[in-house]
């Protein structure tokens, strides 16, 4: 940590050093509000575990294959979907497609992003530039985490989030992240751009549900006490799980639907805010998020359902194991 800590410190005073010598007073504060990616190399050197399971996942390793073009003539093309938007011809080099698959890496603030990896860490957990130094500093370079004031923690975790750290317990959040990728409507992008890509044979799947998603490959829980453990979820676990994923597809597909007259897309996002709706069905909680499916009652949900146990609600829906991606 101390290291991390050093480094940061000089790359900051480098970086007032050059505001000033050039001029750009304006430039601290956009550094702030625009953080960047560290890549996921950084987070390996203490979450060796997490690091471990995403190697094994489809983001760590499409990297090397997504952009080639198949031979089989009914799977996607890159070539058909790069050439329906604009810019570099390369996925890799093509800034629409480095938004969902690939991370683009920064040493520093003022460095060139780089593709370096697939989907990784800062994907889910939010670029780390500004909150990397925060999120584990218990309170000195002596104090260690079992010995951390709770007052300390409370501020760590804010902080962290001011940040743009996405924590874990930050379940909604967490969700609403997944879905701007996989339900095929990423902000930085116009609803036309997105159109086009799915016209041009580009993936779309509304049966994209979270449990089913996130509870195979992907899941990485590795708790305190166990924390050598890739804990499971128990069935009250699941269930919310479950929930809080049909709330953040029903809040994405409903606004997606609402920018692009696209016949495609937009038949994909009412098949995604039907599976949603039908998700929702019998939990009564949700009565208020689908009357009115917008991001604050989607909030408001994830928080009234905290810590209850869904499963007679939701039991039957949820998916089998054994068909966990
Ligand atoms: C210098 C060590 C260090 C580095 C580097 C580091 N972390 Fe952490 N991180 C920790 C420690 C220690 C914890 C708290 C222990 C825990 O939760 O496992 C933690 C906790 C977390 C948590 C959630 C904590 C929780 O318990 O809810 C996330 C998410 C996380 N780190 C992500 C990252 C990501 C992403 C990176 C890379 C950009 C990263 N960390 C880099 C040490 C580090
Ligand atoms: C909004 C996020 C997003 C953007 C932008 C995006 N993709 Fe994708 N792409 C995905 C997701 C998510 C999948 C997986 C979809 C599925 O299988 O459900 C995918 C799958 C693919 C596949 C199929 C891969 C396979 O394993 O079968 C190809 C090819 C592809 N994308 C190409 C592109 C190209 C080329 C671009 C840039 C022009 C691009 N994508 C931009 C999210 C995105
Ligand atoms: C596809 C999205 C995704 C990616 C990629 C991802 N995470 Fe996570 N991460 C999550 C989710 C979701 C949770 C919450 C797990 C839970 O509590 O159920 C989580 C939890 C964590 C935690 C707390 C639990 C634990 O295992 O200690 C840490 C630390 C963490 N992630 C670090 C990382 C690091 C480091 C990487 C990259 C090597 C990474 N994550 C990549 C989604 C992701
Ligand atoms: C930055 C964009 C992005 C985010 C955020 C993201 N994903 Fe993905 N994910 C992708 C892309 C792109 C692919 C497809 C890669 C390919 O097919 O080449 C993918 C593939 C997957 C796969 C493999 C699916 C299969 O058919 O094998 C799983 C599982 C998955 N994502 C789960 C999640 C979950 C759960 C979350 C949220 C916690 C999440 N992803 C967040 C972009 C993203």
């Amino acid at each position: 940590m101390r290291q991390f800590g050093l480094r940061f410190k000089l790359l900051f005073l480098n970086f007032l050093f050059m505001a000033g010598v050039v001029g750009l007073s304006g430039w601290v504060a956009s550094a702030d509000a625009n953080p960047f990616n560290k890549g996921a190399k950084l987070c390996e050197e203490c979450h060796e575990a997490e690091f471990k399971v995403w190697e094994g996942t489809k983001h760590f390793k499409s990297f090397r294959t997504v952009h080639r073009e198949p031979k089989d003539d009914s799977k996607p093309s890159p070539k058909k979907i790069l050439a329906a938007v604009e810019g570099q011809k390369r996925m890799k080099r093509n800034k629409a497609c480095s938004l969902c698959h690939y991370t683009q890496e920064q040493k520093e603030a003022d460095s060139k992003p780089q593709v370096k990896s697939g989907t990784s860490c800062e994907s889910c957990h939010g670029p780390s530039s500004a909150w990397l130094e925060v999120h584990d500093n218990y309170g000195g370079k002596d104090v260690k985490r079992e010995q951390e004031s709770a007052e300390h923690k409370a501020k760590r975790i804010a902080d962290s989030k001011a940040k743009g750290l996405i924590w874990p317990s930050m379940k909604y959040e967490v969700a609403e992240n997944c879905m701007v990728c996989h339900g095929l409507a990423h902000p930085d992008l116009t609803a036309d751009e997105l159109a086009k890509m799915l016209g041009a044979g580009h993936p779309i799947n509304p049966d994209f549900e979270l449990v089913k998603y996130s509870q195979g490959s992907v899941r990485h829980r590795y708790y305190p006490p166990n924390i050598k453990e890739n804990a499971e979820m128990n069935s009250a676990e699941l269930s919310r799980e479950y929930v809080v994923g049909q709330a953040a597809a029903l809040v994405s597909a409903t606004n997606a639907m609402s920018k692009s007259a696209d016949p495609k897309y937009k038949a994909a996002q009412e098949k995604r805010v039907a599976n949603a709706k039908a998700g929702l069905s019998g939990v009564p909680e949700a009565a208020g998020l689908l009357a009115a499916p917008t991001r604050a009652n989607a909030i408001k949900f994830a928080a009234d359902i905290a810590g209850k146990d869904l499963s007679a609600a939701v039991g039957g829906k949820l998916p089998a194991k054994s068909d966990y991606k």
